[in-house]
């Protein structure tokens, strides 16, 4: 090609900003440090040029260009809930009937979302929940969310099944660092896991409740999907139709020794030996002598993730536990589960002041997360809005969804006339009649 060709070429990509592979093969230096920088090199490795991301309003455009990059096994593993996918679609339902009934005429020129959970100021309601099999989404998701956690000053909880060590994520998640766990049917197993945690500086432990049998996700089964990734004729047609996900993340991993394993799985398990999906390993045999056997162990925040009711939340209290996620696991266990901000109040009546209470399920804007925080709840947990975030542009994608939460939860509270979360209340909500 010409070389005036090429120059006005270049000058127009340049201009336009335009996401050009072609224009970056043809024109990308070799990949020394400061060509690895550039946007039209990290482009060619899959992320999106920064103008795409200056196009994301909002969580669905976040979902719309991880589905793009995604193999459709893996963002079917994490998009959907299981059976009928009813709980999925309620919990959002369920947040959209809440109306606000907003203030006016009051002074909101100042404003601050910050709360003080666990006598820690964080800058925002928000915590980043476990999602386990993250790393699938991108070469070390944990990690990037980790750091985008860290620098919007909210904490970030780890997956028992991630796949980075969590030594790694502890390092980098500045402003808080929780560790989530399932429970074996080898208590022991799941023992080890806590002391790890516990010489890594977890500011939380989080036993997840809602698991005590895997949840039937015929997506999964559909497409393949197992988790750890295993290659079969449907699943590599799916990667090949997926070249960016193939370049940016699973390349990475072969390059780095294979694809990511669940590395924080306790020395024997079976999981660990054999590969076996998740649910094999878990205990179905879980019960409250095992509630109040971690509660004597773990002397830091003992929280259960997973409490969908009244009862168990009194009883939660009963045993000693600090706190509750009340979660129906963003839809993908019990398909058919009340949608947890249903459930909210009544629970959050049930126990007062005993234990601190947590939501999470369904939060896609920050509105919804003001909605919770008028209902009771002290933080939400979002899992989706984030991995999606990360799947589809990486750590500046995690950036970015974290920073429209906090754009929205900052509008929403001017709009309903409060300046804090001091002002917000039950007064402030319609709840469906
Ligand atoms: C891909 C994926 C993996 C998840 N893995 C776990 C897990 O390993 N342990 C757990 O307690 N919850 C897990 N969850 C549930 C989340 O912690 C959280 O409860 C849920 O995502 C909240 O709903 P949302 O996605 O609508 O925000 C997972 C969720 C997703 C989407």
């Amino acid at each position: 090609m010409p070389a005036r060709r090429k120059g006005l070429l270049l000058e127009k990509a340049r201009r336009r900003k335009i996401d050009a592979p072609a224009a970056g093969i043809l024109f990308a230096a070799p990949p020394c440090a400061r060509a690895r920088k550039s946007p039209r090199w990290r482009a060619l490795l899959g992320e999106p040029m920064p103008y795409r991301l200056s196009r994301v309003y909002n969580h669905w455009d976040m979902r719309d260009l991880a589905r793009r990059r995604l193999p459709r096994a893996i963002f079917d593993y994490v998009d959907y809930g299981s059976e009928e996918n009813v709980a999925v679609r309620d919990n959002r339902a369920a947040l959209e009937r809440i109306k606000f009934r907003p203030r006016t005429v009051n002074d909101v020129s100042k404003r601050d979302q910050s709360i003080t959970l666990f006598g820690k100021r964080r800058a925002m309601p928000i915590v980043i929940a476990p999602t386990g099999g993250a790393g699938l989404c991108w070469y070390d998701a944990e990690v990037c969310l980790a750091r985008a956690a860290a620098k919007a000053g909210i904490p970030i909880t780890i997956a028992t099944a991630a796949t980075v060590p969590m030594e790694r994520v502890a390092a980098e998640a500045t402003s808080g660092y929780w560790q989530q766990l399932y429970l074996w049917n080898d208590r022991a197993l799941s023992h080890q896991i806590v002391e790890r945690a516990d010489r890594a500086g977890a500011e939380v432990l989080m036993l997840t409740v809602d698991t005590a049998v895997g949840s039937n996700r015929e997506h999964n089964a559909r497409n393949d999907f197992s988790n750890p990734f295993k290659m079969t004729p449907r699943i590599a047609c799916d990667i090949a139709k997926h070249p960016r996900w193939l370049l940016a993340t699973m390349a990475r991993y072969m390059l780095a020794g294979g694809m990511p394993r669940f590395v924080n799985y306790p020395e024997g398990s079976q999981m660990r030996v054999t590969g076996a999906p998740i649910q094999q390993s878990l205990s179905p045999s879980i019960n409250w002598n095992d509630v109040k056997e971690l509660r004597a162990r773990w002397k830091r925040i003992f929280m259960l993730k997973g409490v969908a009711s009244p009862e168990d939340a009194r009883r939660a209290a009963d045993h000693g536990v600090d706190a509750i996620v009340v979660s129906n696991h963003g839809g993908r266990q019990l398909d058919g589960a009340e949608a947890p901000i249903e459930v909210l109040p009544e629970i959050v009546d049930a126990v007062g002041d005993r234990i601190t209470v947590l939501v999470d399920s369904g939060y896609r804007r920050g509105g919804d997360v003001v909605k919770a925080l008028a209902l009771g709840a002290k933080a939400v947990l979002v899992g989706r809005a984030t991995l999606f975030a990360v799947a589809g542009a990486g750590e500046p994608g995690a950036h970015r969804a974290i920073a429209m939460f906090r754009d929205e939860i900052d509008r929403t509270l001017a709009l309903c006339g409060c300046t804090s979360f001091a002002d917000v209340n039950r007064a402030l909500l319609r709840m469906p009649r």
